[in-house]
């Protein structure tokens, strides 16, 4: 393991708490921290083809010299892999592999990969111990912390799924370093999320040292740990989202229709720069509504713009279907109750909040406003 100690974090859940560990180095020394904690323990790693071009040989060397020789399954890259058939092939594969109940599924890559192994490890013999090595930005920041996993339905995402914590997160930092551009970019959105919704210090922190984050170093590991700090403490106070952990939606709403919108063509939109946008839009409308200040949705779509993201609709490729259509991939996502809009609007940065009943006819006329056709 590397010289440089790694941050812990607690997710304090009572009798499913468990560490996240982030820091440079930590990959290598995986088998030695699953064995140490989990010991006796078979493993099937779960990854996709590009993390194991990357990064699966170190993992598998680190756990084969403490003893353990997982099974691998590895799949193809991309949301299309969280589907039922995919879910099929890491459950088959699981139980091929002869893994008991109290063996470990690891999940080795973004959160594509996170999610469907954590639901796999979530269902297969009624819940498997599960260990999250996330090697995306995003996955660090979010997926992989507070044990939502889950697949996509044709009739939208995430809708199929369980709650199911993992036993240990280790968040190395120095994985990213192999993670393309562009995805990096993509999850930087949902770290700077953080701030948005109630760190306003963290936010300015960011604009003044996102350029170090990318680097990498001390400023990304100090960042990503910051962002489980943030996500730890919302996932134990509200850990099945029937409260606060709503917020960490900030910019999903809108996001989630662009994704459906674009039929979830990772070439047009992956998943953070819908956040980016959706984010970028919840400071608009909440301006429109009178609830921020205009120059607040300036701020933020500034600092969007400044790292590379897209923040607006128009910057998404291609044409998009239009303002009423939208409405309607809206109205289908899982954040509807009872015919009511909900959004996660806010009076300024770093102070989103959940607003329900927002009327229909207002988010139709933010989006005529907005679209780019
Ligand atoms: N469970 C949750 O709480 C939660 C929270 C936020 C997002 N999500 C889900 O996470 C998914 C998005 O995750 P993502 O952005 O990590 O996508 P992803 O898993 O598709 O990873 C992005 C791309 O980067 C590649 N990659 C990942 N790590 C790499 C590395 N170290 N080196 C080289 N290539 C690497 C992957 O192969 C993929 O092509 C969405 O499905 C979203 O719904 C879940």
């Amino acid at each position: 393991m590397s010289a440089i100690a790694p941050v812990t974090v607690e997710v304090g859940l009572g009798e499913r708490a468990y560490d996240i560990l982030i820091g440079p180095g930590l990959l290598s020394g995986a088998g030695q921290e699953i064995s140490r904690r989990l010991p006796g323990r078979r493993a099937a790693v779960v990854t996709d083809e590009n993390v194991a071009a990357a990064q699966l040989g170190t993992l598998k060397a680190g756990l084969e010299t403490s003893g353990i020789q997982p099974a691998v399954i590895t799949l193809p890259a991309g949301e299309k892999t969280k589907s039922f058939a995919h879910l099929e092939e890491v459950v088959d594969g699981v139980l091929a592999a002869k893994l008991e109940r109290g063996d470990i599924v690891i999940a080795l890559g973004g959160g594509v990969i996170g999610d469907l192994a954590g639901f796999a490890a979530g269902i297969v013999r009624r819940g498997m111990n599960f260990v999250q090595i996330p090697t995306s930005l995003l996955a660090q920041v979010d997926s992989s912390v507070g044990g939502k996993t889950g697949i996509n339905s044709p009739r939208g995402k995430n809708l199929v799924g369980v709650f199911h914590q993992p036993k240990l997160v280790l968040a190395d930092t120095g994985v990213l370093d192999t993670l393309p551009i562009r995805e990096f970019r993509a999850g930087y959105a949902e770290l700077a999320k953080y701030g948005l919704i109630d760190r306003p210090a963290f936010f300015a922190w960011l604009e003044a040292n996102w350029q170090d984050v990318f680097a990498g170093g001390p400023a990304r590991a100090e960042a990503i740990a910051e962002a489980c700090r943030a996500k730890a403490d919302v996932v134990a106070r509200d850990e099945f989202e029937t409260g606060d952990r709503a917020l960490l939606n900030l910019g999903h709403t809108f996001g989630h229709a662009l994704e459906a919108a674009t039929h979830y063509d990772g070439a047009r939109l992956v998943h953070g720069e819908g956040v980016a946008i959706g984010m970028a839009l919840a400071h608009r409308f909440s301006a429109r509504l009178n609830l921020a200040s205009p120059d607040d949705a300036g701020r933020v779509e500034a600092h969007l713009r400044a790292v590379g993201l897209p923040w607006r609709m128009a910057d998404i490729p291609g044409e998009l279907p239009d303002a009423e259509a939208l409405l309607t991939y809206i109205a289908q996502d899982k954040k509807v109750s009872r015919g009511a809009l909900t959004f996660i609007l806010t009076r300024g940065v770093g102070q989103a909040f959940i607003a329900r009943d927002v009327p229909a006819s207002e988010v139709l006329g933010f989006l005529a406003e907005n679209h780019p056709g």
